[in-house]
C-alpha cells in the first residue's frame, strides 16, 4: 500500500519536515475518512456497527475524524476509555475490552458507564458481585488464532486472552446467579490476520456459543484486518470478507428475529496506510558489508520492526522518482544493535540531510512510542480534508523532557 496519498506529494512532505522538523508522523485525514466509509458500506442491509480500536492510533484529532464518521471505540485500558470520553465519544459507544483489569479500573469503568467486555472468569465473578451492575459483554477464547506475528495471535488456546471455551456456560450461569446478564460476546483472534477464513471460522464458534445465551444484544468479532506492507502482499478485500461473513450474520439474525447488533473493531486497517514517519538521514556509514543510513528516529518511535520484525516500505522523499540502485540498511539512533528500521533496501544514492519516509506507520507507530534513551517522541501533523496541515502534537525539547523527568521523579535540583 505504501501510504500512497502521502507519498504522492514529496514536496508537501519536504515542506512539512522543513516547518515542523523531524522525526515527524504525518497522517492524512481524508484517507482515514474514506477507509471508514468503505467499512461502513461493506455489510449492506445488515446491522453491523463499526468500532475503531484506538490502541492503533489515539491522537485525539485522529479519534475525532473517526468518531465523526459514526464509529464507536474499542478501548483496552481505562485510560483509553477516559480519553474516548474526554474527546466526546458517548459512553454507550465505548467498549472497554479489559485485560487483567484492577478493581479500581473496574469501578471507574462502571461509574463512567462504558460497556465492559470481560476476559476472565475471575474478573466476571468480581464484576457480577458489584451491587450496581446488571449486564456486560464477555470475551471468548475461540481457540482459533491468527496474526502477522506470533506475538499478536490472541485467539489461540494458549493465549492469555478470553474466557476458555468450555468455561463459558458456567461463567454465564455464575453471572446469572448474581443477577448479571451477558448481553454481549466478543472475540479478537489477532492483529494482521493472514487467513481471513480463520476469522470466519472463529465467528462460527462465537455464533454457536451465542445460541445458548438468551439475553444477547450484540456480537463482536474483533479487529485484525491486515494491510499490505510489502510489494506483492495481497490487499485484504473487505468486500470479499463481507461476502463470506454475511450469510453467517443473516442466519443468526433470522434465528433471533432481528434483535441483534454485530460489531467489528479494526484499528490497523483504518489508519496504517494513512500515516508515515518522516526522518532525516544524518549519518551515512559504510561498515564493509553493510552501508547504514543513520536517522534521527529509532525503535522508540516505530517499534514494529524491532518487536515483530515488521516490514515498512522506505522512500527517499528528497530523491523521489530517482532510480533506486543502492542498497542500504536504515538504522535508528537508539543505543541498541536491534535498532534497525529496515534492512537491505534499494534506494537512490542517499546523503546526509535527505529525508526518508517510513511508510504505513499510521497504526501502532506513535501509540507504541516511548522516551527510551530519554529521547522525545515525534511531533505529529494531520493533513485536513482540504489539504491544510495541522500540528496535532509537538515534540518536547531536550530541556523540557529532562525537566519533566526530574519533576516526575521528585528530584530536587
Ligand atoms: C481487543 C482488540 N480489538 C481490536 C484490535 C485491533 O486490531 P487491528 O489493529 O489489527 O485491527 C486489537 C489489537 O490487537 C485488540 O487487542
Amino acid at each position: 500500500m505504501f501510504s500512497p496519498k502521502l507519498i504522492a506529494s514529496p514536496d508537501t512532505l519536504s515542506n512539512l519536515a522543513a516547518v515542523y522538523g523531524t522525526p515527524l508522523y504525518v497522517y492524512d485525514s481524508s484517507m482515514i475518512r474514506q477507509r471508514c466509509q468503505t467499512l461502513a458500506a461493506a455489510f449492506k442491509g445488515l446491522p453491523v456497527k463499526w468500532l475503531y480500536a484506538i490502541k492503533a492510533n489515539d491522537n485525539p484529532h485522529v479519534l475525532k475524524v473517526i468518531k465523526d464518521e459514526g464509529f464507536g471505540f474499542d478501548t483496552v485500558s481505562f485510560e483509553e476509555a477516559l480519553l474516548s470520553l474526554k474527546i466526546g465519544q458517548r459512553p454507550e459507544k465505548i467498549f472497554y475490552t479489559e485485560n487483567n483489569m484492577t478493581d479500581e479500573e473496574m469501578f471507574a469503568a462502571v461509574e463512567a458507564g462504558v460497556i465492559l467486555n470481560i476476559g476472565s472468569y475471575s474478573r466476571l465473578e468480581q464484576f457480577a458481585r458489584l451491587k450496581n451492575t446488571r449486564e456486560c459483554s464477555i470475551r471468548v477464547n475461540p481457540q482459533i488464532g491468527d496474526g502477522h506475528h506470533a506475538k499478536v495471535d490472541t485467539g489461540n488456546r494458549d493465549s492469555k486472552f478470553g474466557i476458555r471455551l468450555d468455561l463459558i456456560p458456567a461463567a454465564v450461569e455464575m453471572a446469572g446467579e448474581h443477577g448479571v446478564k451477558i448481553t454481549g460476546i466478543h472475540i479478537h483472534i489477532g492483529s494482521g490476520i493472514q487467513k481471513p477464513e480463520n476469522l470466519t471460522q472463529a465467528m462460527k464458534v462465537l455464533l454457536d456459543i451465542g445460541r445458548v445465551l438468551p439475553d444477547l444484544k450484540r456480537i463482536n468479532f474483533g479487529g485484525g484486518f491486515p494491510i499490505p506492507y510489502k510489494e506483492g502482499d495481497a490487499p485484504f478485500s473487505i468486500t470479499r470478507f463481507a461476502e463470506a461473513a454475511s450469510p453467517l450474520l443473516k442466519e443468526e439474525l433470522d434465528r433471533r428475529g432481528g434483535d441483534l447488533v454485530f460489531h467489528f473493531e479494526p484499528g490497523r486497517w483504518i489508519v496504517a496506510p494513512a500515516g508515515l514517519l518522516l526522518t532525516r538521514v544524518n549519518t551515512v556509514k559504510d561498515q564493509g558489508r553493510i552501508t547504514f543510513l543513520g536517522t534521527d528516529t529509532g525503535f522508540n518511535h516505530l517499534l514494529r520492526p524491532a518487536m515483530y520484525e515488521s516490514y515498512h516500505a522506505v522512500v527517499n522523499v528528497t530523491r523521489a522518482g530517482e532510480e533506486a540502485d543502492k542498497t542500504y540498511t536504515i538504522a535508528g539512533n537508539i543505543c541498541e544493535t536491534g535498532d534497525i528500521l529496515a534492512e537491505d533496501r534499494k534506494l537512490p544514492e542517499t546523503s546526509n540531510g535527505e529525508l526518508l519516509a517510513l511508510c504505513d506507520a499510521g497504526a501502532y507507530g506513535m501509540t507504541m512510542a516511548s522516551n527510551y534513551n530519554r529521547r522525545s517522541v515525534p511531533s505529529e501533523v494531520l493533513i485536513a480534508d482540504d489539504g491544510t496541515p495541522k500540528l496535532i502534537r509537538e515534540r518536547e525539547t531536550a530541556e523540557a523532557i529532562v525537566d519533566r523527568f526530574l519533576k516526575e521523579s521528585f528530584f530536587v535540583k
